[in-house]
């Protein structure tokens, strides 16, 4: 729970809610430039419950708690797109266009970024905004995390070659934010 969000694990009940977000062409632009089809929305959410399953870290579904309503998802992952920064830990942010501007992926993300660097004791987490995407690295900023400069991502079976602002967060830095 944060102020204003509920933020848990996936259920298979939640497709209906979560592939009505991913179905705006805004929330998955970066990095696909297209909207997410139901099909792939399912295969998101079997994804995050097995990897739930096997891992003490993942995505959490964010719930807005004034009206119950599936609003989008963040939390913690490995960037396996950039295998020169591996072994780390990112975190990441996608939410509904409706609500936007109101400070949620901030919120939210301070909750991730308060699990990673207490309850599971990582020294450093990155964060992976792509250049063109204004909204995201404004969030990195809010969050108080270090620009380190432009990182290219290789283009992949899913989308062309893209270059994400590499940003950095020292467990002592998240302690003085
Ligand atoms: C990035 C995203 C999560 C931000 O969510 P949000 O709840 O609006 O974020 P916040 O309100 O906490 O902060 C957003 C900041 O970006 C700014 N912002 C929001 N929308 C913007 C836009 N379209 N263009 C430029 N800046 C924007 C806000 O003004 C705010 O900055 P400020 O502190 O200078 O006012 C949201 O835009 C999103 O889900 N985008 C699509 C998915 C995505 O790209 N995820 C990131 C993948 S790396």
């Amino acid at each position: 729970m944060t102020e204003r969000l509920e933020l848990r694990h996936f259920e298979p009940t939640d497709l209906d809610a979560l592939a009505g977000v991913f179905a705006k062409y805004e929330v998955w632009k970066f990095p696909y430039n297209r909207p997410w089809r139901r099909d792939e929305t399912a295969t998101f959410i079997a994804n995050q419950r097995s990897h739930w399953e096997t891992c003490e870290f993942g995505l959490w579904l964010a719930i807005l708690q004034s009206t119950g309503g599936v609003i989008g998802y963040v939390g913690l992952s490995v960037p396996m797109f950039l295998p020169e920064i591996l072994p780390a830990v990112e975190v990441g942010w996608r939410f509904d266009p409706d609500a936007w501007g109101r400070g949620y992926a901030t919120e939210a993300a301070r909750a991730a970024l308060a699990e990673g660097f207490t309850t599971l004791g990582f020294d450093e987490i990155c964060s992976l905004p792509q250049v063109e995407n204004v909204a995201s690295v404004r969030v990195a900023e809010r969050l108080g995390m270090r620009n380190e400069g432009i990182a290219t991502i290789a283009a992949n079976e899913r989308f062309g070659e893209k270059n994400a602002v590499l940003f950095w967060m020292t467990a002592d830095e998240w302690r003085a934010s």
